[in-house]
């Protein structure tokens, strides 16, 4: 655990605007900074960094955050890393006794597994050099040199020590653990990879973490891969990432396939933003990486049995993670074609007219539980409903969820109100009528409104009482939470620290998109206007709420303090009632 107080002093000295500008040049547009967004592809600058809020935001694709998510997502660092980098560049010092014993070795044994891996990479690259059976395969199967160089592609030759070469101490327990090495029941060694094309495996930061071996002729098994080490876990890593990265960028998509060769022969015909994963199904946490690199994926598979059904493992663990604005498509192949095949046969033309047809993910979804169900008849349209339910349940993304459960509703035959109640999903409320003015933004409730002017300047977040504030409502929680942050951290300027300090929290998503909201605010925005005007209207629902429970009582039964309360805030039109309570009194006080 890095501590708050490092992070805080951390965004303190730091310069949003400096550290954006080390990866991308900024333009000063008014009080703020402008770019073309490094996170989705276009052409007029819509990316916004605010100095003063310490904040960047992009109304295109609404990535936004603070230096330390920037630096995360720019150059593919976690947090600590991200901290780290930031750290060193402002001249801090990470507290160091914050990393226990056991944390620092097992950063060193992951640089030593990683640096073991990369020279073992070195060696099957130099080999292939040398191995005309090797040069043969790759050239047979249309590779070219500098493609299979992109890729470090490499090949390990037949003996069975041949990394003793390159490792002196091939006795080191590293090297099993690296997975390079199998040590057998007698304790003699072997090289695990023996007369294989390697591909090495590189994490997002490009280290390499692990190998897939491909047998030159037939054998089984086709492909051995690395075995699971502390560096290498196959439901994380996708194969060709950072080969990919900056294409995917560029072309606002990525293509998930199935193998090492698809993704190679993809890039080899000019389709770079292709990944795949490691011959395991498509897991939530590949999901959210892909879902992290553009909010176009579009998932290949094979087109017979075995890839619609890796087709379906990947909807299933993607609905959860599906949001709004993000597009995930399937393209099936025709059977017997792989991405590698296809892409040969029709080149890159051919390979993307097919893209541009993938089935859109809510499509795909309904046909396929239509394909399960007798669609012909009650019996079956209710299996159909009983099939889709546990799908649609899983779905947060609310216009997506809606949309589909209209189709689901159409298709079943029955109303959505209907369909809503069987799933027990609260309906989306009805739009409201258009209103007669606009407004210079959308309304929003007080709290809400509250929380953007606290969020941009601090100091207002001391002047008001959280009483004002509902129980149990988001909003309100939200704001409280913030408020008594502000309080016990008299030290906290900015917005930035305080976004951060929620980072990983139950309200991270609500602060973030407020603190994007509230760089669209000019700078001669007046803020204490909006302050007083949401004050004013949290006081007026707070009188509303003590007087209705006050209509509840007798004016006997109150104190001399909830009467005078009651009289200052009932209008004219409680008159009735007070009329009513004062006749009570009189008739109370005659018999
Ligand atoms: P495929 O069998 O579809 O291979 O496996 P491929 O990618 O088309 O390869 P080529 O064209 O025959 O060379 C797809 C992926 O499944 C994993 C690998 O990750 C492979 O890229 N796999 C396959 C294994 O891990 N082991 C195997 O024995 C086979
Ligand atoms: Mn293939």
């Amino acid at each position: 655990m890095i501590p708050q107080s490092f992070i805080d002093e951390l965004l303190n000295r730091l310069d949003i605007v400096d550290v954006v500008e080390r990866y991308l040049p900024l333009k000063k547009a008014g009080a703020n900074y402008q770019a073309c967004c490094p996170f989705h592809n276009e052409k007029t600058p819509s990316f916004t960094v605010s100095p003063t809020k310490q904040f960047y935001h992009c109304f295109g694709c609404g990535a936004h955050g603070t230096a330390i998510g920037f630096v995360m997502e720019q150059a593919g660092l976690d947090f600590v890393e991200a901290i780290k980098e930031l750290a060193s560049s402002a001249g801090m010092t990470v507290p160091e006794e914050k990393f226990d014993a056991a944390s620092r070795q097992s950063q060193t044994k992951t640089q030593d597994l990683t640096d073991l891996l990369q020279r073992a990479s070195q060696y099957y690259r130099a080999e292939l050099k040398r191995s005309d059976i090797a040069i043969d395969y790759l050239k047979k199967r249309g590779l070219t040199g500098e493609i299979a160089a992109r890729f470090g592609i490499g090949y390990a030759p037949a003996d069975w020590q041949n990394l003793a070469a390159t490792f002196p101490d091939y006795q080191t327990k590293s090297l099993v653990e690296a997975g390079l090495v199998i040590e057998g029941e007698n304790g003699k060694r072997y090289d695990r990879f023996r007369d294989r094309i390697m591909f090495p495996i590189q994490n997002q930061r490009g280290h390499i973490i692990g190998f897939g071996g491909r047998v030159l002729d037939k054998g089984e098994p086709k492909y051995l891969n690395s075995p699971e080490t502390p560096v290498f876990e196959k439901g994380r890593e996708l194969y060709g990432l950072p080969q990919a990265r900056q294409s995917i960028r560029k072309v606002g998509k990525v293509l998930v396939v199935e193998g090492y060769m698809d993704v190679v022969a993809l890039a080899q015909h000019g389709v770079e933003y292709a990944v795949a994963t490691l011959g395991t199904a498509t897991t939530p946490l590949h999901v959210q990486k892909l879902l992290r690199q553009s909010d176009d994926v579009v998932f290949c598979f094979d087109g017979d049995t075995a890839g619609r059904k890796a087709a379906w493992r990947a909807l299933e663990n993607a609905l959860p993670q599906v949001a709004d604005g993000k597009r995930l498509s399937f393209l099936f192949l025709p059977e017997s074609e792989d991405p590698d095949s296809y892409v040969r046969a029709a080149g890159k033309e051919g390979f993307e007219k097919q893209v541009a047809q993938a089935l859109p993910l809510s499509e795909f979804m309904l046909r396929e539980l239509a394909a399960r169900s007798d669609m012909q008849t009650q019996e079956g349209r209710s299996s159909f409903l009983l099939l889709a339910k546990p799908l649609f349940t899983q779905i947060h993304a609310q216009a997506l969820g809606l949309m589909l459960r209209k189709r689901l509703a159409e298709m079943a035959g029955i109303s959505q109100a209907e369909l809503e109640a069987l799933y027990q999903i609260k309906p989306v409320a009805r739009s409201r009528a258009p209103r007669a003015k606009q407004e210079r933004r959308p309304l929003t409730s007080p709290a809400k409104m509250l929380l953007r002017c606290v969020l941009n300047q601090p100091a207002l977040g001391e002047s008001f009482s959280s009483e004002l504030l509902v129980d149990g409502n988001t909003d309100g929680a939200v704001l409280a939470a913030v408020l008594e942050f502000i309080r016990s951290h008299p030290q906290i300027k900015g917005t930035a620290q305080i976004v951060q300090h929620f980072v990983g929290g139950q309200y991270e998503s609500e602060l973030q998109l407020a603190a994007g909201e509230i760089l669209g605010w000019g700078e001669d925005y007046d803020i204490q206007a909006d302050f007083d005007g949401a004050i004013a209207a949290l006081r007026e629902q707070h009188g509303k709420r003590t007087t209705r429970a006050l209509d509840q009582k007798s004016l006997t039964e109150m104190s001399l303090e909830e009467k005078q309360q009651y009289l200052a805030a009932v209008s004219y039109k409680k008159l009735d009632v007070l009329r009513q309570k004062a006749d009570d009194l009189d008739n109370g006080t005659k018999s």
